[in-house]
C-alpha cells in the first residue's frame, strides 16, 4: 500500500477503505447462513458483507451500550485483498426459537458466543468442546439436557453463563479442567448431584452461582482455594450440612447468599469483608 504524504489527501478514503473493510472468508459466510437456519435468525442481510458493520450486522439494543453484532478480525493479504474471520457472535433478546448451532466449530477464530434471552431449546452441542472460546452466554433460554463433559476441553474459557434454563444432570467433573474460568453461573436450572471434587482446581473463579437448583451434598471445604471469589450465590441450591469454617479464607468475598438451604452453623466470626450477606432467611434455615 502506497500512501505517501503528497497523495495523502487524495488517498485517505481509499487507504481507510482497504484497511478497515475486508471480506469474510466464504466458508464462514456459509457457516453464518447455516447458523441462521439452526437458530431461527431470519434478518441477517447476506446481500452485504457480514464484516461490513452495515445493515443489521451490528444492531444497537434498547439497553444503553448493548449491541448485537457479528464481529470480525480482518487482516491484509495484499494491496487489494483483506480477509476477515468471525471472532464474536452476539444475538441477544431476539426471540430466536431454534436450537444451538453445532456449526460454530466452523469459525476457527471465534472466542465469544452470546445468545442470551431467546427461546432456544434442545441441548448444548458437545462439538463446542473443540473450540477456543473465552465466553459462552446462553442465559435465559429453554435449554435442556446436561452440560456436555466436552466443555471441560475449552481450557481458554473465562465465562460460562448458563443461568435460567432447564438444564439437568450432574455437573461434569471435567469442568474442573477450566483453569482460567472467571465466572461460572448456573443459577435456576435443574442440576442434581454434588459439586464435583475436581472443582477444587478452579482457583481463578471470581463468581460462582448455583442458586435455585436441586444439588445435594455439602458446601465443599475446598472452596477455601477459591481465594479470588467475589460472589458466592447458592441460595436454594439444595446443598445442606454445616457452613464450612473455610469460608473465612475467602477474603475477597463481597456477596454471599446461602439462604433457603438446609445449612447449619454460622458464618465464622471476625470476618468483615462482606458487603451483602443473605444467610438468615428463615425458610429452611436451621441454626446450630
Ligand atoms: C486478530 O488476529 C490477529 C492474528 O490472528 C491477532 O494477533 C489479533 O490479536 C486479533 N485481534 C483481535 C481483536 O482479536
Ligand atoms: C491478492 O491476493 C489474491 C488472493 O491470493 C490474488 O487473487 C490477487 O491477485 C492478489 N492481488 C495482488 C494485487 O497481488
Ligand atoms: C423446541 O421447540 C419447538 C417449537 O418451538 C418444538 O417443536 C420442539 O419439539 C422443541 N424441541 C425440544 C427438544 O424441546
Ligand atoms: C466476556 O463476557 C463478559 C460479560 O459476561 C464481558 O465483560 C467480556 O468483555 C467478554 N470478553 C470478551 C473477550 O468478549
Ligand atoms: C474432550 O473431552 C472428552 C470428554 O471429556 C474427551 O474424551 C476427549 O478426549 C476430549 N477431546 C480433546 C480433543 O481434548
Amino acid at each position: 500500500m502506497i500512501c505517501s504524504q503528497v497523495f495523502l489527501l487524495l488517498l485517505v478514503p481509499l487507504c481507510t477503505a482497504s484497511f478497515a473493510f475486508g471480506v469474510l472468508v466464504p466458508e464462514e459466510v456459509q457457516a453464518l447462513k447455516d447458523i441462521a437456519k439452526t437458530t431461527g435468525k431470519t434478518d441477517w442481510d447476506f446481500s452485504v458483507d457480514p464484516c461490513s458493520g452495515k445493515s443489521n450486522w451490528v444492531k444497537n439494543l434498547p439497553l444503553v451500550g448493548e449491541e448485537n453484532a457479528v464481529t470480525c478480525n480482518c487482516s491484509v493479504v495484499n494491496a487489494t485483498l483483506t480477509l476477515c474471520h468471525v471472532v464474536s457472535i452476539a444475538v441477544k433478546e431476539e426471540n430466536l426459537q431454534g436450537t444451538l448451532p453445532a456449526e460454530l466449530v466452523r469459525f476457527p477464530y471465534l472466542y465469544e458466543i452470546d445468545l442470551s434471552r431467546n427461546y432456544l431449546n434442545g441441548t448444548i452441542p458437545k462439538e463446542w468442546g473443540s473450540m477456543k472460546l473465552l465466553n459462552i452466554s446462553l442465559r435465559g433460554n429453554r435449554l435442556t439436557g446436561p452440560i456436555p463433559k466436552e466443555l471441560g476441553n475449552i481450557t481458554t474459557l473465562k465465562n460460562l453463563i448458563l443461568e435460567f434454563n432447564q438444564l439437568s444432570g450432574n455437573l461434569p467433573p471435567e469442568l474442573g479442567n477450566l483453569l482460567q474460568i472467571d465466572r461460572l453461573q448456573l443459577t435456576s436450572n435443574k442440576f442434581t448431584g454434588e459439586i464435583p471434587a475436581t472443582f477444587a482446581r478452579l482457583t481463578t473463579l471470581t463468581d460462582f452461582r448455583v442458586a435455585d437448583n436441586q444439588l445435594s451434598g455439602t458446601i465443599p471445604s475446598f472452596i477455601q482455594r477459591w481465594t479470588r471469589l467475589n460472589k458466592l450465590v447458592i441460595e436454594a441450591s439444595g446443598l445442606s450440612g454445616p457452613i464450612p469454617s473455610e469460608i473465612s479464607f475467602l477474603t475477597n468475598l463481597l456477596d454471599l447468599d446461602l439462604s433457603f438451604n438446609k445449612l447449619s452453623g454460622q458464618i465464622p466470626s471476625g470476618y468483615y469483608g462482606l458487603r451483602r450477606v443473605l444467610y438468615m432467611k428463615p425458610a429452611h434455615w436451621t441454626s446450630a
